[in-house]
């Protein structure tokens, strides 16, 4: 169930160039968080826009969202200070079936898709699996939480230009990962999520994606965020699902890619 709250800042962190972390006092919406959801923030004074930001984690009466400024929402997300206060909408959508994800999960971030996987990997370890990240980033200044990982569970960090940790992409690790792993759970960039979808696949092992689309109202009363699925039981054609609603976790099998 989703509501409206009003949240007191707790907490505002400049993680690295243009990345912020915003810890909000949510407890309606903390309590009813699950991994993989998303809040709508009203962004800008006179609240008239909402920006969609994954749930980084949910703990007690807060929560924390972590992103990266991209435009007026942001920017001004990011302006706040301690003691402001933020129109927040949720939880929202739809988040990953860890049951589904199996005791030995492997949870993939790319980039700003990392924040979501953090809260899930905590999920994952109170539930007795035993998960492992990989997260991957541009280069060295584009690194965030990788503490916070590291405090859950096992983790590998991967950067595309080599400038920190292993170089390369986060499915050079997923190979290496993937012979016992139960589930595969990935956020990011389109492109990153078809080629971990792929590999999946190919091992057999069930993969789900966090899809990310612009959105208008974020609780499916408009078309915004419209994205192509494939029809059910192998059938020809497409069908339209709603991110925010849908979403924005869907099992990779369902996305046309
Ligand atoms: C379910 C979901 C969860 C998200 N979680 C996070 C998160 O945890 N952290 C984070 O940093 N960002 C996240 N995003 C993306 C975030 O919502 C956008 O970056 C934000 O809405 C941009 O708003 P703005 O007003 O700052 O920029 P705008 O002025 O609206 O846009 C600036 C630029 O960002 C692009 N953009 C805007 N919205 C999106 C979008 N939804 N997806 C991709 N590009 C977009 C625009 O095309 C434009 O180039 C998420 C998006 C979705 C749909
Ligand atoms: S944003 Fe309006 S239906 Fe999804």
């Amino acid at each position: 169930m989703s509501m409206q709250e009003i949240c007191r800042v707790a907490q505002q962190t400049r993680l690295g160039e243009g990345l912020y972390e915003t810890v909000l006092e949510a407890p309606q919406i903390a309590a009813a968080a699950q991994c993989g959801q998303f809040v709508h923030i009203a962004c800008g004074e006179g609240n008239l826009l909402r920006r969609p930001i994954s749930i980084c984690r949910a703990a007690a009466d807060k929560l924390t969202v972590v992103y990266q400024v991209k435009g007026e929402g942001t920017r001004w997300l990011s302006a706040r200070r301690e003691g402001d206060t933020l129109d927040v909408l949720g939880p929202l959508g739809h988040g990953f079936d860890m049951a589904a994800l199996g005791a030995k999960p492997v949870l993939i971030g790319g980039g700003i898709g990392v924040p979501p996987m953090l809260q899930t990997a905590v999920c994952a370890a109170q539930t007795g699996a035993q998960p492992r990240a990989v997260l991957g980033f541009r280069n060295q200044g584009a690194v965030i939480l990788e503490e916070a990982f590291r405090a859950v569970c096992e983790t590998f960090v991967t950067t595309n230009d080599g400038s920190y940790a292993r170089h390369g992409f986060v499915t050079d690790v997923l190979k290496e990962q993937l012979a016992d792993a139960t589930g595969v759970a990935a956020c990011g960039p389109k492109p990153m999520l078809r080629a971990i979808a792929a590999l999946a696949r190919e091992a057999g092992v069930p993969c789900q994606v966090s899809m990310e689309e612009r959105m208008g109202c974020g609780i499916g009363a408009c078309l915004v965020c419209a994205c192509e699925l494939k029809l059910k039981d192998g059938q020809q054609g497409v069908r339209y699902g709603h991110v925010c609603k849908d979403g924005p976790v869907f099992d990779a099998e369902e996305v046309v890619w």
